[in-house]
């Protein structure tokens, strides 16, 4: 059977919250477990790089977001879980594909031309503050994608535009040294609801509105405490529309426990009985993982070791296609 290949990466710039969970992290466990995909997932610390310059916040959170995902389930011996630092030819690649990147096509980034606009309108010079790294920015993210010739990669929709570019950069490639890429399509799932956050907007660090997927049992339940509601009383009927505490239950819910809590929203139930219910469902899907997680947090070598081994599988891979790459530009032994 031939196998797609799904791939897809995690800045390591922050700490996990349910949004991300929902998201992200648990489809694409999910889609792992599936015998036609060849599922390649990774923590993408050189794009921390670009945006954060605190050391220890991108390696503490290589270790959080690794450790994620192992509790949750992703069975590192089936996928591809590795390191993006680990794959020293990703970082070759990028320089072939550096070398056929239209820098047009690099100024029509949204983020760098948000950056720019930013500038403009404080009246500072357009460049004030820019990194090569932000600009260059999709050129290593095309090549994490085209490394592995992968097929198919899940993202938000703010990263679509970066999946266009990967193609671009990629056929470019193609055109000039012949078919080595497969074009890697964008993966936007709008079946899978963005959760709102505790105010009710998109959960993002940038709103200061997450829920952080590893609180204790007792934060975790202050947090949700704390999600905006109105002021009707209990008995009142409520409704689910425009709900952030029911979107939220909803993405933990089965069809049918959703359907319940909509029952008891117009039977009026009161708002505190209701975010204790969200509690309790959100906590018992979490709670065993919350162990293992931090059984995990405390055994970095063990973290560690996944890493490794599946930099190993990843380099199996990666070694020899680029070996194939560089003997395709030109760079390849005398005799
Ligand atoms: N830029 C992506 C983000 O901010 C993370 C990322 C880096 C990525 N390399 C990738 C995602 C390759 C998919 C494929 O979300």
């Amino acid at each position: 059977m031939s196998k797609r290949t799904v791939l897809t990466g995690i800045t390591t710039t922050g700490t996990p919250h349910l949004g991300n969970y929902v998201g992200a992290i648990k489809p694409a466990i999910e889609s792992s477990r599936r015998d036609d995909v060849r599922a390649c997932y990774f923590l993408a610390d050189y794009h921390a790089l670009i945006k954060c310059r605190e050391p220890e916040v991108v390696h503490r959170s290589t270790l959080e977001i690794a450790a994620t995902w192992m509790a949750l389930g992703l069975d590192t011996d089936t996928a591809v879980f590795y390191r993006q630092s680990d794959i020293p030819e990703i970082t070759e690649l990028t320089w072939l594909l550096t070398c056929v990147t239209a820098k047009g096509l690099m100024n029509r980034a949204h983020a760098y031309k948000a950056a720019v606009q930013d500038n403009v309108e404080k009246g500072e010079d357009a460049d004030f503050g820019i990194a090569m790294g932000l600009f260059s920015y999709p050129i290593l993210m095309a090549a994490d994608i085209l490394m592995f010739n992968a097929h198919d990669v899940p993202v938000g929709r703010d990263q679509v535009q970066h999946l266009e570019m990967a193609r671009d950069i990629g056929q470019r490639f193609n055109h000039h040294f012949g078919e080595h890429f497969v074009m890697p399509e964008a993966v936007v799932d709008d079946s899978v609801a963005t959760l709102p956050g505790q105010d009710g907007r998109k959960m993002s660090k940038s709103y200061d509105n997450t829920i952080p997927l590893w609180l204790p049992e007792k934060k975790l339940r202050k947090a949700i405490m704390r999600i905006v509601t109105n002021s009707l009383e209990p008995g009142e009927p409520k409704q689910t529309e425009g709900s952030a505490l029911f979107s939220i239950y909803s993405a933990f819910a089965s069809a049918a426990q959703r359907e319940e809590m909509a029952q008891a929203y117009a039977d009026g139930i009161a708002w505190g009985d209701a975010k204790q219910k969200c509690f309790e469902l959100i906590n018992s899907e979490l709670a065993p993982a919350r162990e293992s997680y931090e059984a995990l947090i405390a055994e970095p070598a063990k973290v560690e070791a996944a890493l490794q081994a599946g930099a190993e599988r990843a380099r199996a891979f990666t070694v020899p296609f680029m070996q194939q790459l560089r003997a395709a530009v030109g760079i390849r032994p005398l005799a």
